[in-house]
């Protein structure tokens, strides 16, 4: 048992964010993508209403996919400069696959949609420990138009689901990065 709770406390300690400018561009297999949604799949949910959804781009989707963002912002913020057009643009460059993550409100109205967000977060952590131990990098960025009525249209949402994040996999040769945490422990629990 022991043993157990020290590998996955490595894991969970270990996992850190790398961002897609510091991927390498190695494909991961398809397969192994659908071996992390299957971990993300057994995250707890209130009423059994399994919300997560995952829309998947790789291979030559995941440019695709950035250009359609970068241009859904502009069209958003016409303003937008030219480099961060670009920056959105290019930011699966060396990057696997891309998945966005969705919460689906089902039809039980009982079960509070935060509680569905929750379930659908405990479902990303899931997969991005699924990640780490894999030596897969990853990324979860709600920047551009993530979090933006122009990406539920893009994914043809009904009005009550929800975006979480983008989710950018790959791997890298970066050096692992040290975690940090500004609150001390202590600070977070209070035992009543
Ligand atoms: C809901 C959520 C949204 C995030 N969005 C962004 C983002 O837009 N840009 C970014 O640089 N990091 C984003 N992150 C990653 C955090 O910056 C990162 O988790 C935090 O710095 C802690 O680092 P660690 O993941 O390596 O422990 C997001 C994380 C979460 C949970």
């Amino acid at each position: 048992m022991q043993e157990n709770f020290s590998t996955l406390a490595r894991i969970v300690s270990n996992r850190r964010t790398i961002k897609p400018q510091q991927m390498n561009g190695r494909k991961i297999d398809d397969a192994v993508i659908e071996q992390l949604i299957a971990l993300a799949d057994w995250a707890p949910t209130h009423g059994r209403t399994e919300p997560w959804r995952f829309y998947i781009f790789g291979g030559a989707k995941v440019a695709v996919f950035c250009k359609d963002h970068a241009d859904m912002k502009r069209k958003a913020q016409p303003e937008l400069t030219e480099d961060a057009w670009q920056k959105l643009s290019d930011m699966g460059t060396l990057a696997s696959h891309v998945l966005l993550v969705v919460m689906r409100r089902g039809d039980l109205p009982k079960i509070p949609a935060l509680e569905e967000l929750a379930a659908t977060a405990a479902a990303v952590q899931n997969l991005l420990l699924g990640a780490e131990s894999l030596g897969i990098a990853a990324y979860w960025g709600t920047g551009g138009s993530v979090l933006q009525p122009e990406m539920k249209e893009y994914l043809h949402l009904g009005p009550e689901d929800q975006v979480l994040g983008a989710l950018y996999l790959g791997y890298s040769d970066a050096p692992a990065k040290e975690g940090v945490r500004n609150t001390p422990l202590a600070e977070k629990m209070k035992w009543m």
